[in-house]
This record gives structure tokens, sequence and C-alpha cells, in this order.
């Protein structure tokens, strides 16, 4: 625990929060468990309550608005900061989160997502760290230590098992007792353990059959009890399906407001005796806590983060921010393949930069993990400002299925001539409710849009920047649209949802498009009327789902993300294929920016396959069958298939780097910067070649965890999937390294272990040693057990002292319900990644 937080839990026990909360009836301490807003929460000035105020988190301090807010700054994603392998790193991340909380007057920030990397085609693993729960609890430790230092809550996400996205709402995790405490826990313990953290967000999903948000054993008996806790629980955003089971299964607060299946609901359940008050003063007692430490608690004679406010922290694209996001990205990137030193690159040759990606980097993934960041780089614009005349940037194919909001530089306000949109909100019956603009060109309606009056219709606005020929329009949204020109209406469609979750039909909504040849500087509207989808009868005439009535969920229904797309239309993937070839051929090194998109990579759904959209891999291999070298960069945050692996010389994971990404990209080619990183998930070699697959729930809604503690690099060295493409740990920085004879340092149980590595390359680099635990005892899969990084100089040689981690070494026992140590000793492994072991030695 860091000085800073020892100091916030020192304070919080100098406030009587019974006193407080006896001055308050029944119906007032219920009203503050419920939110008032989509991301505040109600005061009360009796007690000197604050109206705290909680935003995503996190990868960015987005601020209240779902979309369309601040510009903030976009860090890069988690895989990148797990992916450093360095606690500094994420402590770094969260002492910056922090500042932009501060700026904010945010008191909680919501993250980290802790949840694991099981099956590579969960949507959401973007904003997880890893497959592994040690280096998980790890970073998310380090990240909340680095966070609450200063008074910002972290809220660890989402308890428990919540590691896909397919029926999220309605699918049941169904895992073992051994593997939830042994892996899914895991992270969530060491970062009470270790950071003292202080809030933490209930899953949607169903665990063993109750719903998250209703688990007695994990949240009173595990987390408040076992773990002696005093932190608070928030429901996830309308993830609360009950009153009476919730309130005495510990969650403390509902999310989001102002109503919700509390309120009068849960006044009348005290007042039946279904749930005691005492249950209800606990959950109170965990909010004024929670709000004492961020500073939204006046009875202790201050408002902290009123008085914290700090307009002069850092702005999102200041200097000092720009080299923090640029510096941490590069960190984490991981060089899987490297060929005869290909990279960084070398001399004066020219280069050719080659994909979508590569003028379209891909900064951050789909969902509540998105921010609107102040600018964003791209690849051609980091490698240009480093190379100049001696680079051509050529576009690729195409990466996606569906359309997107339109970039606000391709439009322009009609009113205000400034780029984005003009937006009109019309009521039912026609009168304006307002007319605004919109720097982007996506909102929500019908909830989180701070109107009295739900809008019946909405007008998009744009002078549209295109050359006179074919452009793209098109919206995205359920409802009737209508898209005219000063000429009238040229296009029209009838969009409508498809899932049977409205939160994910929310976050993935219908969109059409049609390519119209059209004047230069064409004058468009899109006209979206709105229908409001009755959910409930929805929800209600799917028996399988077994909605109670006061369930969150049904009040969702009337929302949604809608946006205007407009493009200018694209040449075909044949001709960008060609363009791309002929380039190659004159290239001495080819550079191909392939990935995923905000498609792949979301909070609402899962992938599919792990193969790269669209023709990327003919994409690749035609370049690479033309250039003299090629080098891939995969700006995505999880495992793709490289088919064309054995014909390219060096491979890069970009993961999704945030603002900064396409310059941090630039330097790590150019070896302005190290790629230092080392995968935190194993690249299966194919589909299905991974010890857990698929994503998809049974018939009852069930998915099982199968693959119990094996989860990840575990399984796949117990032989339960084909050997992977590249291990889990694996990752060649700009080093070489040479191991000498480990020696363990410590007599204890549990193992300290030291091991002098050697930098035989050229110039300074980082190394990260492994140490995994291999135990004797029949069934118990390899895990990793400890790891320590040490910056080593050309030539030099540092001993690197690695300290086990004792919950690594136990196991959980079912029968008695208690952690017991295994039988046997077994090995600690010392190794770059399971597929490079430097040395085995026996536990004494
Ligand atoms: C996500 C949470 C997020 C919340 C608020 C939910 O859809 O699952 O992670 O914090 O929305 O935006």
């Amino acid at each position: 625990m860091s000085q800073n937080t020892a100091d916030y839990a020192q304070l919080t026990r100098t406030v009587d929060y019974a006193a407080l909360i006896a001055r308050l009836s029944l119906e007032e301490k219920v009203h503050l468990l419920t939110g008032e807003t989509a991301f505040t929460l109600p005061g009360n000035d009796t007690i000197g309550l604050a109206p705290l105020a909680f935003s995503d988190g996190p990868t960015g301090v987005r601020g209240l608005k779902f979309a369309g807010g601040d510009a903030v700054a976009l860090f890069p994603n988690a895989t990148l900061i797990s992916g450093s392998w360095d606690d500094s790193v994420a402590e770094e991340v969260g002492r910056m989160l922090s500042e932009e909380a501060h700026r904010q007057r945010i008191h909680v920030v919501l993250g980290p997502t802790i949840n694991l990397h099981r099956s590579p085609l969960g949507g959401r693993l973007f904003e997880a760290y890893s497959e592994d729960p040690y280096l998980t609890g790890r970073t998310g430790s380090a990240y909340v230590r680095g966070m609450q230092a200063d008074g910002t809550a972290a809220c660890l996400k989402h308890l428990v098992a919540n590691e896909s996205e397919t029926l999220r709402s309605f699918m049941d995790s169904r895992v073992s007792e051994t593997a939830l405490r042994e892996v899914y826990l895991l992270p969530f313990q060491m970062a009470v353990e270790d950071a003292g953290v202080w809030s933490m967000m209930a899953a949607y999903n169903d665990v063993n059959g109750v719903a998250a948000t209703e688990q007695n054993h994990v949240q009173n008996e595990i987390v408040k009890g076992e773990w002696g806790w005093d932190g608070l629980i928030m429901s996830d955003w309308f993830a609360t399906k009950r009153t009476v089971a919730s309130a005495n299964g510990g969650l403390d607060l509902v999310m989001p407001g102002p109503s919700g299946p509390w309120g009068e609901r849960l006044v009348s359940a005290v007042q039946r005796g279904d749930v005691a008050e005492a249950t209800v003063d606990d959950h109170l007692t965990r909010l004024l806590r929670l709000a004492e430490r961020t500073g939204g608690l006046r009875a202790s004679g201050s408002d902290r983060r009123a008085s914290t406010f700090n307009a002069g922290m850092p702005s999102p694209d200041s200097s000092l921010r720009r080299e923090q996001l640029r510096r941490i990205a590069s960190r984490g990137m991981v060089l899987v393949k490297n060929n005869g030193g290909t990279l960084p690159l070398m001399g004066t040759g020219d280069v050719t930069l080659i994909g979508r990606h590569a003028v379209a980097t891909q900064d951050m993934g789909g969902g509540s993990a998105q921010v609107n960041p102040p600018y964003q780089s791209t690849v051609a614009e980091g490698l240009t400002e480093l190379l100049g005349d001696r680079l051509t940037v050529v576009d690729g194919v195409a990466v996606r299925a569906r359309p997107v909001a339109a970039a606000p530089s391709f439009v322009r306000d009609p009113d205000t001539g400034e780029h984005g949109v003009r937006v009109t909100l019309l009521a039912a019956d026609g009168r304006e409710i307002s007319s605004r603009h919109e720097d982007g060109t996506a909102i929500t309606v019908g909830w989180d849009d701070d109107l009295e009056e739900a809008p019946a219709v909405v007008i998009f606005s744009a002078v549209l920047a295109n050359e006179a020929g074919p452009v793209r329009l098109g919206g995205i949204g359920a409802g009737h649209w209508t898209i005219s020109t000063t000429t009238g209406p040229i296009a029209e469609a009838e969009l409508a949802v498809a899932g049977v979750d409205p939160g994910e039909t929310m976050i993935c909504q219908p969109a059409f498009t049609k390519t119209l040849d059209l004047p230069e500087g064409a004058v468009v509207t899109a006209r979206y009327e709105f229908k409001a989808l009755d959910w409930p009868q929805m929800l209600a005439n799917n028996p399988a789902l077994e909605l109670a009535e006061e369930s969150h969920l049904l009040e969702t229904g009337s929302y949604g993300l809608v946006a205007l797309v407009a493009e200018p239309a694209v040449r075909t993937d044949d001709a960008a294929i060609a363009e791309a070839e002929k380039a190659a051929l004159q290239a001495g090194t080819a550079i191909v920016v392939v990935g995923l998109t905000e498609e792949d990579e979301t909070e609402g759904s899962d992938k599919t396959t792990l193969a790269l959209p669209g023709r990327q891999d003919e994409l690749v291999r035609s370049v690479a069958a033309a250039a003299e070298r090629t080098v891939v960069v995969v700006n995505a945050a999880t495992p793709v298939l490289m088919p064309w692996l054995d014909e390219v010389d060096a491979v890069l994971i970009a993961g999704l780097p945030g603002q900064e990404g396409g310059r941090a990209i630039a330097a790590v080619l150019t070896g302005g910067a190290e790629p230092t990183g080392r995968l935190v998930t194993t690249y299966p070699a194919s589909d299905s070649a991974a010890p857990a697959w698929t994503v998809t729930p049974g018939e009852d809604l069930g998915l099982e965890y199968a693959d119990g503690t094996a989860v990840g690099y575990r399984g796949w060295h117990a032989g339960n999937a084909p050997e992977p493409l590249f291990w889990f740990g694996h990752g060649l920085g700009y080093g070489s390294w040479e191991y000498g004879e480990p020696r363990l340092v410590s007599e204890d149980a549990v193992p300290t272990l030291q091991v002098e590595v050697t930098n035989t390359a050229s110039r300074p680099s980082r190394e990260t040693v492994q140490v995994y635990f291999d135990p004797a005892e029949p069934g118990q899969p390899v895990r990793l057990v400890g790891y320590a990084g040490e910056e080593v100089a050309p030539g030099a040689t540092v001993s690197v002292t690695v300290a086990c981690d004792p919950r690594l070494f136990r196991r959980w026992d079912e029968s008695s319900g208690s952690w017991v140590p295994m039988t046997g000793q077994g090995s600690l492994l010392v190794a770059r990644g399971l597929g490079d072991v430097r040395a085995r030695i026996p536990m004494p």
C-alpha cells in the first residue's frame, strides 16, 4: 500500500458514518443508493455528501457523456500497459488518469478491467490485461495504486467470470469454485490486498446460476467477508436484475439512475422485512466511505474534489501528455519476429508504407472504453515526420464490414462553418426541441443527453468536404432514415435492431450506406425517425431469459447511438492490392500495417474468427512477394492469425496504441524507442486451436469454463491445444540475451530467484525475466509466479532478482473449502515465454 493510500485509509476511520446515516429516513438512505443520472450520484446536504461523479475507464477519463463529450487524453489500451510487464508503467498510467479525473471533477474512474483473456474470441479483451491472473493482478494493482494515491477511486471490473460478450446480460458462466478462486478472483484479491482498491463493479452475467449482482457467495462471503474488504460494489450499467436478491447479495449501489430496481421497491422490501435496514446502512456506509476517500464528503470539513479541481492539470494535448503516451505505448509493443535484424530500420533506403491501418491507425477499441481524443496520430503521419521524402504511403484494402460515423474533418456545420455537424432534435409533434453544433458526428438519444424531453426525430445537417463524384452516405441507428441534398431525398432506409440485449444493440446499432454521385461541397441532411422499442415486450416474449419485472434491463430500451455516415467512396480491393504490389516492387523495405477495428475489438459482441478482416492476408502476401524486405505491423490488441508469417521478415504487435499511436509505432520502427513488450496472451496457430474457444452459451444460456484452472498458456503447456504460433511471454525487443545459471536465494517455502543476464546486442535494452512454477502434483498446470525487468547496457551483465508470489503456490481444496499446499514440490522454469525455457531448477 502506498503512503498516500494509507493516509486516505486512515482518514476514513475518523468519520462517524453511523451518526451521519442516523440523520436520514429510510427513503433518503435508499435514494442515495441508485445513481441520479447516467454517471452521477445524488448528493445530500444534510450529511454533506457531494454528488459523486463517475467516468469510464479504463483507457482515458471520458467524462460524464457517453458519446460526444469533451476532448480527453486517449491512452494506449490495456494490453500495451500489461505488455511492458513493468509495475512502474501501470502506476504511471494510474497517476495520469487520476490527474485527468481531477481536471474534470471525477471521483471514480471505472477501471481497470481485470477479467481474463479466456477465449481469444472475446470482443472486449482489449480492455483487459492478459490471459494470466498474476500478470493481470500485478498490473491492475499498480494501476490502482497510482490512481488512488491522490484520491481518485479505481473501480475493478467486472466481478466476476465476465470473459465474453455474447448474450452478456443473460449468460451463465459455469466455473468451478477452484477456478474461480485460483484464477478469476485472484486479480481482484491482489488489488484488494496489494493496492487497497476502493470500489468494484458487479458484472452483467450470472455465475453458476446466480446473477453477479446477487452473488452473496462472491460479494458477501468472499470479497467482503473472507478478504475483509470495506469498499463499495456498484452494478454494471442496467445489470441489476432483482431488488431483494441484489440488496441482500452484497450489491451496494445500482447504476445508472435515476430509476431502477431499488428506490421504492427497496423501501417496501425493508418495510416488509425482506431486507434488513442494517443491510441498507451497510451499503450506505460503504458509499460514504467512498465519498470520503475521494473528497466528496464535507462532513470531515472538506470537499477535496471541488478544491482539488485543477484546470492546471496537463491538458490532453500538452507536450507532457504526448511524451508520456508515446513512451508508454511503445514500451508495451511486442516484436515477435525479426529475421536478420530487419528492425529497427537502418540506413537511408526508401520505405513504402502500406495499409488502411497505416493511414487510419486504430487507436482504441469500441464500446464504453471509447473516449473523444483531441487528435489521433497515424503511422503514416508518424513515419513521415521521421523519414520525410524517403517514405511512400499507399492505402490498403477495406477492413470493415460496417460503416463508421463520418470523420469530423469531412463535414462542416452549415450554420457555423465549423468542423462537425448541426444536430436538430424534434418532438413527436414536429416542434423543435434543440438545434446545436456537435464537434463529432455520433450522439446518444434518449439517455445521457441532457434533454428534458425525448426527441422523436434527429436531423444531421452538414456541408461535405467532397470532390465532385461518388460519396458514401448513410446512417447508424435503428429507425427510419431519409437522406436529402438540396435537390430532395436521395436515399431512404428502415433499420431494425437484431440482438436481444438492449445494451449490446445500443453499441452495435444497425447501419446502412448508399454510394451517390454528388457535386463538390454537397449540402446534405439526414433525417432519423427514432422508434422507441418495446424492450419489455420483446424480452418478456423470450421466456428463456427469465427476467423479473423489476429488471433494470427493461428500462434501457428507448435509447441508442445515432450517427451520420459520410465519406469519399474508396477504390476497390483489387485496385488497392495492385497498387500496393507495384509500390512494393520499388521498395527496399515495405511496411504493411494490418489489424482489427472497433467492429472486432469491442464491447457488446465477440469475434467469430481470428483471421484478419477483409483481404488483408492477401495484401500482405502480395507485398511480401514483391518487396525486398517486408515488415508487418499488427494494429490490434488481441491475437490474429498470420498465415503469411514465413513469408515476411519482421512482425511487430502494436496493440491499440492511443492518441500518440502512430508516432509511437514510427519511433519503434526506426529504433528511437524499443518495443520492450512481451506477449500477454498466447497466439493460437489457427481458429479453434486454443484451450478455450467458444463464447456462445448453450441453449440453457450456460457457458462452461471447462478449461478449469488451465487457462491460456497453462492449457497449451498441458497439451490441451496444438502448438501455438507465439507463446505468452514471448517478445524479442532489440536486445539479445544470454542467461547465467539461476540460483534460489531464499530458504522460504516461497522462492526468490536470482539470475544473471547479459545483453549481447550492440544497443541498450530491457530484459524481463519470467519465472514459472511447474508443480509436481498431477493435474496442476504450470503458472507464472514472478517476473522482474531490468535495463541493461550493451555487453553488460546484471543480476536480476525475482521474488515469487505465495498466492500461486497453493491450491483451493473444494472438499474442505480452504487453501492447501500442493503435494510434492516441482520445478521453477526461467523462461522468455514457455517456447524459450532457459533453465529448469528443481525446488528443494
Ligand atoms: C460496461 C462498463 C462501463 C459501463 C458504463 C457498461 O456497458 O460494461 O464497463 O463502465 O457500461 O459506461
